[in-house]
């Protein structure tokens, strides 16, 4: 049994909101949404992705709120202490949250690197689109580099882990969100200055109703829930630090207020810089890597302009591995009676290894091949399509129809300090809407609803 007396807490209200944020905000925001959205009918997918957000996103979020701050432990004694059968489900949370660490950790590095070439200028001392693809394969590809980068992604994470949750996440949260929303602020005003700008607006937000259909809404389904981090339990971690005053529906609201927000601004920083500058918008990190840096390349300032920008992203990848590690730590702190210290330090170093591994294996270990993907391409496939998504759906069966019912409501009303009007609506969603929507988003990741 874990011994939960002396556990940390976060301090305050702002720091429940700013921490879980920051595990939210990620690279998804920044690269996935704008280009999904702007695929999909732009304003209209909004719309769809705040309904998504709303009916799966805020109660499985609450769900793992409630498991997280009732037991005050990591999530597989979470499940456990609840229902003994259950936690399998909790091994599932802290295996996916590994393996996402594993390619997570790799694109962060990217995203460091990129930062530190934009500050040298070496990044905008490229001209056409074709140097900067190939500035980008060779450096993915290169055997060394970004093992190191992955490393020193890891090592930056390492170090607010080890300082431990107040000292490290909460201080380090909070500095950098609202760094973050900054960033984003000053970016979007630069870029939305930009003759021609407007047009870019326009395909992100101008909404499209004739391009949504049913593969629209599992879109906007999927990115609502990888968006939010939630199946993973990340957010069980971080609710075993809250205190016992904070409302879990105030700090679910801002956490997908903030979460969307970054998304819309993101895109409001992309779309106006890509149209002014007469590029069709690409995927991914395509157009982060590649079509991104040709542009700033071309502004006055352009190393200004690039350096604010990878250093954001690096920002949000960051937040989201530190939330991810977190898991992993101290899971193995509390399940193998190990210090916080060798925990970290065994998670990290556990990480470097595999992601060295992932990185490899889009250059040098190109050929080694687990059913036709790369090990970098697998990890993402398999916790992605399959781990989260199924992590999602059991978290709603457990919350809304396993465990007995006083505990959504004691952590709903704290203890019943709190009056709560939704208490039966969450209950509802978490019982019947969640599960067939996550049903829907794992039979067609596995690419199962093609005709759709
Ligand atoms: N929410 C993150 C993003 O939007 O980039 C992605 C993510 C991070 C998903 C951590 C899950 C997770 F545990």
């Amino acid at each position: 049994m874990v011994d939960n007396s002396k556990r940390a807490t976060f301090g305050g209200k702002l720091s429940a909101v700013l921490v879980s944020a920051g595990g939210a905000v990620g690279l998804g925001n920044i690269w996935r949404f704008p280009y999904v959205a702007g695929e999909n009918g732009g304003g209209a997918f909004l719309v769809l992705y705040i309904v998504c957000a709303i009916l799966i996103g805020l109660p499985i979020m609450l769900g793992e709120f409630s498991i997280g701050r009732q037991t005050k432990s990591n999530p597989v004694g979470a499940f456990r202490s609840l229902n003994k059968s259950w936690r399998y489900f909790g091994y599932n949370c802290i295996v996916t949250s590994f393996l996402i660490l594993g390619f997570y950790s790799v694109v962060s590095g990217w995203t460091i690197e990129y930062t530190v070439h934009s500050v040298t200028g070496e990044i905008t001392r490229h001209a056409s689109a074709g140097e900067h693809a190939a500035f980008f394969s060779s450096f993915i590809e290169n055997p060394w580099k970004p093992v190191v980068y992955t490393s020193i992604a890891m090592l930056l994470t390492h170090t607010v882990i080890a300082l431990g949750v107040r000292k490290g996440i909460e201080r380090c949260s909070k500095i950098l969100m609202p760094v973050l929303l900054l960033m984003l602020a000053v970016l979007a005003v630069r870029s939305l200055t930009m003759p021609g700008g407007a047009e870019g607006v326009k395909f992100f937000l101008m909404p499209d109703f004739s391009k949504v259909t049913a593969r629209t809404l599992l879109d906007a389904m999927g990115q609502a829930f990888f968006s939010l981090s939630i199946g993973l339990g990340t957010m069980v971690t971080y609710a075993s630090y809250f205190n016992e005053k904070t409302n879990l529906r105030t700090t679910a609201v801002n956490v997908t207020v903030i979460d969307t927000l970054v998304a819309v601004l993101a895109g409001l920083v992309i779309f106006p810089a890509v149209f002014s500058a007469g590029i069709e918008p690409s995927a991914g990190s395509s157009l982060v890597f590649i079509t991104l840096p040709g542009i700033f390349a071309s502004m006055p300032l352009g190393m200004v302009w690039s350096s604010l920008f990878f250093l954001l992203l690096t920002v949000a990848a960051l937040t989201s591995v530190i939330s991810l590690h977190e898991v992993v730590t101290v899971y193995i702190a509390e399940e193998w009676h190990m210090s916080r210290k060798a925990a970290t330090r065994l998670a990290t170093l556990s990480v470097i290894a595999v992601g060295s591994l992932a990185s490899l294996s889009l250059g040098v270990m190109k050929h080694w091949t687990i059913f036709g993907k790369t090990i970098f391409d697998a990890l993402d496939y398999v916790t992605a399509n399959i781990m989260l998504p199924l992590g999602g759906l059991m978290t709603a069966i457990f919350v809304g129809v396993v465990i007995d019912r006083r505990v959504l409501h004691d952590q709903l009303t704290n203890f019943g300090k709190l009056q709560c009007h939704q208490e039966r609506t969450v209950r509802f969603l978490l019982r019947y809407v969640c599960p067939i929507m996550l049903a829907l988003i794992f039979i067609d990741n596995l690419g199962l609803l093609k005709w759709i």
